[in-house]
């Protein structure tokens, strides 16, 4: 088995070669003046399997170099190649929400199940679809973070309570319960733009002695997170500490989310390491080891 990793943050794949007592080896990138892409990978690779670290936040412009890697491994005679990528894109526009719209999720996971043979993620958006299997036609395997969050609260917050801002984010709110044994109560979310989001709440006096913990697997432009944060300061509730699974994070939002902090809405926030980012603080490493490992089993 070999690591090969085509991230600019190279610190999780070389974590998790690591633990697997392998090199983790990394294709020379460089970008040509016109944006094309020159890639070399000088090794052996023969009869092996591949684990392909590229993490798709943001993919556009990496699918590209993507393809091509594993176009070239297999050229090189990789056995098989499975793609490492903690977060997994395209998987929100699981539907057509309006007439005329692209279901984009159909399309991306055909072009990834087309070029690949397996693949790894951890905790995929999957609200519509029930298994990446409804969309990819490769097997795979789904990690999920709520192990190592619900251990991360179980030993740093005293009397906690997990909150999900709202349907999609239950199945992760009520595993990390479930984990850390704690209480936990989901929200409902009324969403109107992309910045705009209403949260609607039962009161309960019981949890207000309670430390909240607001969990949901991606944080994106935060107004989810802080929308309910402002609900739960403005009706007597503690404040709110934030773990997201992933630090998807658009322009200006780990700001708001920093600001929420001095203003005293947030106790704090963060998030686990799928997405390299200085709010990083629950590691995923060993979660990825071990599904690797077990992969091929
Ligand atoms: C979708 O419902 C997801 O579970 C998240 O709640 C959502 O992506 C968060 O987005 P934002 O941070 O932009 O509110």
């Amino acid at each position: 088995m070999s690591v090969v990793c085509l991230d600019k943050d190279v610190s999780l794949a070389q974590s998790v070669a690591t633990l697997m007592g392998c090199e983790c080896i990394l294709p020379e990138q460089h970008e040509f003046p016109d944006g094309e892409h020159y890639l070399r990978l000088d090794t052996h690779v023969l009869n092996e399997d591949i684990f392909l670290f590229s993490n798709l936040h943001q993919p556009d412009k990496k699918i590209l170099p993507l393809i091509f890697s594993a176009g070239f491994l297999r050229e090189i005679g990789a056995k098989r190649i499975v793609l490492v990528t903690p977060y997994l894109p395209y998987m929100r526009q699981d539907t057509q929400f309006h007439p005329g719209e692209y279901v984009t999720s159909r399309y991306f996971s055909k072009l990834i199940s087309e070029h690949f043979d397996g693949l790894i993620t951890i905790d995929p958006h999957l609200h519509r679809y029930h298994h990446l299997d409804d969309i990819y036609s490769i097997p795979s395997t789904v990690i999920h973070a709520t192990s190592v969050i619900a251990e991360w609260i179980k030993t740093t917050i005293s009397n906690p309570i997990i909150i999900g801002p709202d349907d999609e984010s239950r199945q992760w709110a009520e595993d990390v319960a479930a984990l850390a044994d704690c209480a936990v109560t989901v929200l409902r979310k009324t969403r109107l733009g992309d910045r705009d989001v209403r949260i609607h709440m039962e009161q309960n006096d019981l949890y207000k002695n309670h430390q909240p913990i607001l969990v949901d697997d991606i944080i994106s432009t935060g107004k989810t997170v802080l929308e309910t944060a402002r609900l739960m300061v403005k009706e007597g509730y503690q404040k709110p500490l934030v773990i997201g699974v992933h630090a998807v994070l658009a322009e200006g939002a780990a700001n708001e989310l920093n600001r929420a902090i001095e203003q005293d809405l947030l106790a704090n926030w963060l998030t686990c390491n799928t997405i390299a980012h200085p709010s990083n603080g629950i590691d995923v490493s060993v979660l990825l080891e071990t599904a690797i490992q077990n992969f091929w089993a």
